[in-house]
């Protein structure tokens, strides 16, 4: 009885509490400077993680750039120059609303408290007027009980200084988002390349943010990655593009990520949520779990805004001239932005599966970390070892040219344990050589290996001359 209770309390483990736990054990992502006690919120992506994130951006990569015409992709720097951000209006208008505990001092932001009270969603698009009004009349107090202040705006770009001397001369700013290294870049990009409308220009980024409160892991942090795609294109066109736009990212979730339909859900912003130039804006929201849908991903139909202000504010001419039609004019721009971390946390969320004791990622292979093991079946059998590294050694060689085919050796252990620990960091395939293998066994299974399926534990025996064949098959098909 007692077992089976203890049973029922690991039940109660939330999903996120699941996943956090097992990113640390496995080296997928640690707190930032843990040795120091961590640092707000900031993580590093460990050498799971790191596997992992670099295939979510070939993903990514392959799907919106490298299989299209129409894209091209850069890489901006961190800073820019401090104008960007006024002609953005970052400077002016980048904030949220901050109510403080009267008692503890400790700041939150107040469409969260509203939204966690459950007195509206989307409480972000309140004037802080209506947000004094709404913690009034419901008598919201901090989640320690106190009394809250009165809204204030508060800023969410990440300012420093550069170089020796730190006055207003020297002041800038970490990228607030990424994509204003697209906007500002846009005239070089189109001279250089000999570009035609419409086209867009893809960007992964960091953006750094100095968020009131982080929270949920690594969906709200200060410093997190975006990926862009802005596609530009003539004004008369940008809404049959902003269509198009959001039925690819759909299927980049489903298609490409291999997310379930029913775990995507769109949610549009109400006009007074959007910005006053969007024409309209959705959110693509992922699930994830006792969280639900959370948004991962903005699609906004930015109108010609971006480009006008900083052609206003740098005086350069940022125009297109259309040779066809003769006209010039500011180019409409679709944005498609997502950001990176939230993506990688919920393909944690996704693929993440408990049968009985059995823990597994069940990762399309192409993001597994690591797309097979190779264990020889007896670590104590210098026979089996020296035939399973050489298989490996093989398959690392005839995969070098391959980007991200990784594989993972592991004799430690026996047998089961090695499945239970790749199973848990998402290995499709575990590759076992055996006294058959050498020719000590069933004959006929001579110069074979078993192949174990991660997702439903069969297993086949496959001739070690068509293994690479086999696994190059089932990994990119
Ligand atoms: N250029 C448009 C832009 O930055 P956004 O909706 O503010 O739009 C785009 O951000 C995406 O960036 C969001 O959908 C979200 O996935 C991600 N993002 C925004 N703030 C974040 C934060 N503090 N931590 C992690 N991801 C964040």
């Amino acid at each position: 009885m007692e077992k089976a209770k203890e049973k029922g309390v690991k039940k109660d483990i939330s999903m996120m509490e699941k996943i956090i736990s097992l990113t640390k054990q496995r080296g997928f992502i640690f707190p930032s400077s843990e040795i120091y006690g961590g640092f707000a919120a900031t993580y590093d992506f460990g050498p799971l993680g790191f596997l992992l994130k670099k295939n979510i951006e070939r993903v990514w990569r392959r799907w919106n750039i490298e299989s299209r015409e129409d894209m091209v992709e850069i890489e901006g720097a961190i800073f820019m120059h401090p104008k960007v951000w006024e002609a953005s209006g970052h400077i002016g208008g980048f904030s949220d609303l901050l109510v403080e505990d009267v008692v503890t001092h400790k700041r939150y932001r107040a469409d969260h408290l509203i939204e966690e009270a459950k007195i509206m969603d989307n409480a972000g698009a309140l004037s802080p007027e209506e947000v004094d009004a709404v913690i009034q009349e419901h008598k919201i107090k901090s989640p320690d009980g106190n009394a809250l202040s009165t809204a204030k705006k508060f800023n969410l770009l990440v300012k420093t200084h550069l170089g020796p001397v730190e006055d207003e001369s020297t002041v800038a700013y970490l990228k607030g988002e990424s994509c204003q290294n697209i906007y500002v870049d846009w005239k070089s990009v189109l001279e250089t390349t000999r570009r035609k409308l419409p086209f867009g220009i893809a960007q992964i980024g960091k953006a750094f943010r100095n968020e009131i409160t982080v929270k949920n892991f690594i969906f709200r942090t200060r410093e997190f990655e975006q990926m862009d795609i802005q596609y530009f294109c003539r004004p008369d066109e940008a809404d049959s593009w902003y269509e198009y736009w959001k039925k690819n990212r759909h299927d980049f979730y489903v298609n490409a990520l291999g997310f379930s339909e029913n775990h995507i859900h769109w949610r549009q912003h109400d006009p007074d949520e959007r910005a006053f130039y969007a024409k309209d804006a959705w959110d693509v929201e992922l699930h994830f779990a006792e969280m639900g849908f959370k948004e991962v991903e903005g699609v906004h139909h930015r109108g010609n805004y971006d480009l006008t202000q900083h052609q206003k504010f740098s005086g350069t001419d940022l125009s297109y001239f259309d040779d066809k039609t003769g006209e010039r004019f500011l180019p409409y721009i679709v944005e498609c932005s997502a950001g990176f971390n939230r993506i990688f946390l919920a393909t944690l969320f996704e693929f993440y599966r408990e049968e009985g004791e059995r823990k597994f990622l069940a990762l399309p292979p192409r993001l597994a970390p690591y797309k097979a093991a190779i264990f020889p079946l007896l670590a104590n059998k210098p026979q089996l070892v020296e035939k399973a590294k050489s298989i490996y050694e093989i398959l690392r060689e005839g995969a070098k040219d391959i980007d991200g085919f990784m594989l993972a050796w592991d004799d430690r252990g026996n047998i089961g344990k090695r499945y239970y620990s790749q199973d848990e960091i998402g290995t499709p395939y575990c590759v076992t050589v055996d006294f058959d293998t050498l020719g000590e066994g069933e004959a006929a299974n001579k110069d074979t290996v078993t192949v174990r399926d991660r997702d439903t534990g069969t297993q086949e025996r496959i001739a070690i001359d068509k293994l690479g064949e086999f696994l190059h098959g089932k990994i990119y098909h």
